[in-house]
């Protein structure tokens, strides 16, 4: 964990919308697989978010999240090395995104730009709905549940950590003071001797009111080599200085996936909603035509015209899988009508089975037996339901929302 000393967390999910294709592998799998050795990473399915825009059929949540995870599975997620788990199966995502929502503006909501975007592109269905809205403070909760320190996403979920760390701030201003911080904190004060808490406050207050940063730096050392207050008296002042509070929910990073581009076999971007794809686990016949029938340079009508590859989506697949000397070899050919399309592809659909052929081997055990993956799921759940509920405590007693407040243990 050299790369990482504090041990931050990694945190994402996927909604499960089916089997997973190429383009999800290079633009995010392939991504999580090597994060995990790095750092201690949390995936997850994200049914409930599923649920935010498919709430009308909801029959193939089920059989749509365990396909989506036994393609985590054969691209490299070890279950040994990474808590997998579900959403909807670590209840305390629901408890956070209720009290979220307490403090959540609407207006933060309403200017999310995937709100009103989804709301055009998918008009077919009712998203006026509360809990499309809330979808942004649902995922707020997903992360801040956690404490992840880093939240690897595409570029269309920017806005989303973005709105977490907002939320996060918010949270914070209005109870990362802990219980009766400022009683504790004056009190603390009270420790320094009385020579010294006069000048604490006296600089407190040139900081506060002036911002004179001499002036903070001068307090900041009276606390640091004062040797008899306890170490949360001198985190107590310290943070009394800048009136700031003990970040109970810290604000994650996005850690920005690079994201390839991956045509589909019609030139277009790889999309579930383009039937372009070429599936994780397709089989090499069917990964062999689709290819085969893929859209090159439409100026190449004839083997003998020349073609240009910036114009071929066929080069963008040599971009992702081949190397240098395949590349320039197929950039020659095909700018000097040497080589046909058809030899062009060839060295990818080699790569390309041989690629799906692997992820075909490491699935064909949790295909035979699926109650594997309920087994991996069950126990990633349960881990990251003891991670979650350390999170709530916390938030809950910062809220005053602790059972013994009311009078009982
Ligand atoms: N909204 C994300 C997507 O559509 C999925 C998601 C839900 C997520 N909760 C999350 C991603 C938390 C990262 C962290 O891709
Ligand atoms: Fe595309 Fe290759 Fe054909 Fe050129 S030779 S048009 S790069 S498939």
């Amino acid at each position: 964990m050299g790369a990482n000393p504090q041990g931050e967390r990694v945190l994402s999910g996927m909604r499960p919308t089916g089997p997973l294709h190429l383009g999800n592998y290079h633009g995010a799998l392939l991504n999580w697989v090597d994060l995990q050795y790095r750092y201690p990473c949390f995936f997850f399915v994200a049914d409930w978010h599923a649920l935010t825009t498919g709430y009308q059929d909801t029959s193939k949540l089920s059989e749509h999240s365990r396909e989506m995870v036994i393609d985590w599975l054969a691209a490299g997620l070890n279950p040994g090395v990474s808590t997998l788990f579900v959403q909807s199966q670590v209840p305390e995502h629901a408890e956070l995104h209720l009290l979220l929502s307490m403090i959540t503006p609407l207006s933060w909501l309403e200017r999310v730009p995937t709100y009103k975007d989804q709301q055009t592109e998918l008009h077919a269905r009712d998203l006026a709905t509360y809990g499309f809205l809330g979808y942004p403070v649902l995922q707020s909760a997903d992360i801040l549940l956690y404490r992840a320190g880093y939240v690897p996403v595409g570029e269309d979920q920017i806005a989303h950590v973005e709105i977490t760390r907002e939320i996060a701030r918010r949270f914070n201003h209005l109870f990362g003071g802990g219980i009766d911080f400022e009683g504790k904190a004056e009190k603390a004060i009270g420790q320094l001797g009385s020579r010294n808490g006069r000048l604490y406050r006296d600089l407190r207050r040139k900081f506060q009111e002036a911002g004179d940063a001499s002036a903070l730096e001068k307090a900041r050392a009276i606390v640091q080599n004062n040797t008899r207050i306890t170490v949360a008296d001198r985190a107590r002042l310290l943070g009394y200085l800048e009136g700031s509070s003990i970040s109970i929910l810290p604000e994650p990073k996005v850690l920005l996936t690079p994201t390839p581009k991956l045509p589909g076999i019609d030139g277009r971007k790889m999309s579930k909603s383009y039937g372009n794809t070429l599936g994780l686990r397709e089989d090499p016949d069917s990964v062999t035509r689709k290819l085969k029938t893929m859209q090159t340079d439409p100026s190449r009508a004839r083997r003998s015209d020349p073609g240009d590859p910036e114009k071929c989506p066929v080069w963008s697949l040599h971009q992702v899988y081949s190397d240098e000397s395949t590349k320039s070899w197929a950039s020659a050919g095909c700018k000097s009508a040497g080589i046909g399309c058809l030899e062009c592809k060839k060295p990818l659909i080699d790569r390309i089975v041989t690629e799906t052929t692997t992820m075909r081997e490491r699935a064909a055990p949790y295909e035979e037996n699926p109650d594997l993956v309920r087994t991996i799921l069950t126990e990633g759940s349960e881990k990251a339901r003891e991670a979650a509920r350390e999170t709530l405590d916390e938030v809950r007693s910062s809220m005053y929302l602790r059972g013994h407040y009311y009078g009982h243990a």
